[in-house]
């Protein structure tokens, strides 16, 4: 179980590069299960998530920041994370690790995802990405748009990570940073 866990975690990279097939609803709830069991700070439960499969509005999301979203444009879903920051004050947080265990559960059923970041960015002409994507899905200005997680069948493959691979000199400090 240990094993399968770490091999899981390895093995995850981000994927940009999807074939045309189309996801199963089935497997898609699947993801978004993993997103509402994640903890979330106080247990507020702030996060909320869009289904988005559209082809055209997936297009749009794919321009709504200057660089590092075209991938969504060949995706075959996409799951905008929103938290109601009216409720809670660790939204970041807590849609970070919707975002993480979804992206495991991808994973584990074989299905390629990045996380596309939306909340701090702009596009070229500086218009905020969070605001393009509240118009474009007519998400009320209450909820922050933390990312979005781009998801379709793997149409690159990419090596594992490792530990030895990512693990810096100072990585892990003990008892103390000095
Ligand atoms: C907070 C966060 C924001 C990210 N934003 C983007 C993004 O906007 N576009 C993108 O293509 N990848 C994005 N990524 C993916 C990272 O580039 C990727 O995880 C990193 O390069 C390591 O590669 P790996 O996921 O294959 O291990 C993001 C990852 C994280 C954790």
């Amino acid at each position: 179980m240990e094993d399968e866990l770490i091999k899981l975690m390895e093995q995850r990279r981000s994927i940009r590069k999807y074939q045309h097939k189309e996801i199963p609803d089935t497997e898609i709830r699947r993801i978004l299960e993993a997103g509402i069991l994640a903890p979330s700070s106080k247990n507020i439960r702030p996060v909320e998530f869009i289904v988005v499969k559209d082809a055209e509005k997936l297009e749009a999301l794919s321009k709504a920041k200057m660089g590092g979203a075209g991938h969504l444009k060949n995706a075959a879903c996409a799951i905008v994370c929103i938290a109601d920051t009216r409720k809670a004050d660790a939204w970041v947080e807590d849609c970070s690790l919707a975002m993480g265990y979804m992206m495991l559960m991808a994973e584990h059923l074989n299905i390629g995802n990045v996380w596309t970041q939306i909340r701090l960015r702009k596009t070229a002409l500086g218009v905020s990405a969070e605001e393009i994507v509240r118009r474009l899905l007519n998400i009320p200005n209450y909820y922050a748009v933390e990312a979005i997680l781009s998801l379709g069948y793997l149409a690159e493959e990419k090596s594992p990570n490792t530990v030895e691979k990512l693990e810096k000199n100072g990585t892990i400090h003990s008892e103390s940073f000095m």
